[in-house]
């Protein structure tokens, strides 16, 4: 199948001209999953709550996700968007799978990053793996690239694929996902964004690696760009790192702990 990671820089507070960016990225290629930045509907460096308040959405009845919805049903695609939601007076910093017929499922940003603890709600969905009909996918947002727990759990509940839309700032998180997809044995796009707002720049270099800890995709600093790749999702169910090293069954949860649910 073929992936394509969308690199751009989102109008902080301008839902319709980041649509109409989008838009024009995506028919660049034919790819079947599409993985946008972080808060790719509002910008990310908002002066305050009432700012990404005001720049928010509900899923239920979004602008921004109905446009995505009508997007993939047009290309026959899935899409992974970063999203600045609403939910009742809270705020979440999202992450949506969507297809043809509409939102698949929604991952709440675990880790906040800087600012944002003024502004967001930390997530309170857990970390979900959503079946799709490409294969399995979790998502993960930015700054919880930090945190291997996260990937690790993902991978454990059987993610082939962890789409991490971004809006870097910091130099390190390009480097590491190499690692992060060898020793989960899975792919890994991170979508990153481009430009500047207010005093922070992002560092695009959009990257995807497989289960070989290989870098198959890697953007620009700066530029608007589309990378795409194919790829093949079978490849993570093989965690054999040598013929008698399962990575994961290997793995002595009676030392350090289990962090698979489904031997809680
Ligand atoms: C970040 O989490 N947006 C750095």
């Amino acid at each position: 199948m073929k992936i394509s990671l969308v690199q751009f820089a989102p109008q902080l507070g301008q839902l319709q001209q980041n649509l109409n960016q989008i838009k024009d990225l995506i028919q660049t290629s034919d790819g079947q999953l599409f993985v946008l930045p972080e808060l790719a509907n509002s910008g990310y460096n908002f002066k305050n709550r009432e700012e990404a308040l005001g720049a928010a959405e509900k899923i239920e009845n979004s602008i921004f996700l109905t446009e995505l919805v009508k997007i993939a049903k047009d290309k026959n695609c899935l899409i992974v968007s970063g999203f600045c939601e609403r939910e009742g007076g809270q705020l979440f910093n999202s992450a949506v799978l969507l297809g043809s017929n509409g939102v698949i499922g929604c991952y709440r940003k675990l880790h906040l990053f800087l600012n944002e603890k003024d502004i967001f709600t930390p997530g309170n969905l857990g970390l979900p793996v959503f079946d799709s009909k490409i294969g399995k996918i979790g998502m993960l947002v930015c700054f919880d690239w930090m945190f291997p727990e996260g990937w690790r759990k993902l991978a454990l509940q059987g993610a082939q694929l962890i789409a991490h839309p971004s809006n870097l700032v910091l130099p390190y998180c390009q480097s590491v996902m190499p690692s992060y997809s060898l020793v989960n044995r899975c792919y890994i796009a991170t979508a990153n964004r481009i430009g500047s707002e207010r005093d922070l720049t992002f560092t695009g270099q959009s990257v995807l690696t497989n289960p070989m800890g290989e870098v198959l995709l890697k953007g620009d600093t700066d530029k608007s760009q589309v990378l795409s790749a194919e790829i093949d999702l079978s490849l993570s169910d093989n965690k054999y790192i040598t013929a008698k090293n399962d990575a994961f069954a290997d793995r002595r949860s009676d030392v350090y702990g289990d962090l698979n649910p489904e031997n809680d």
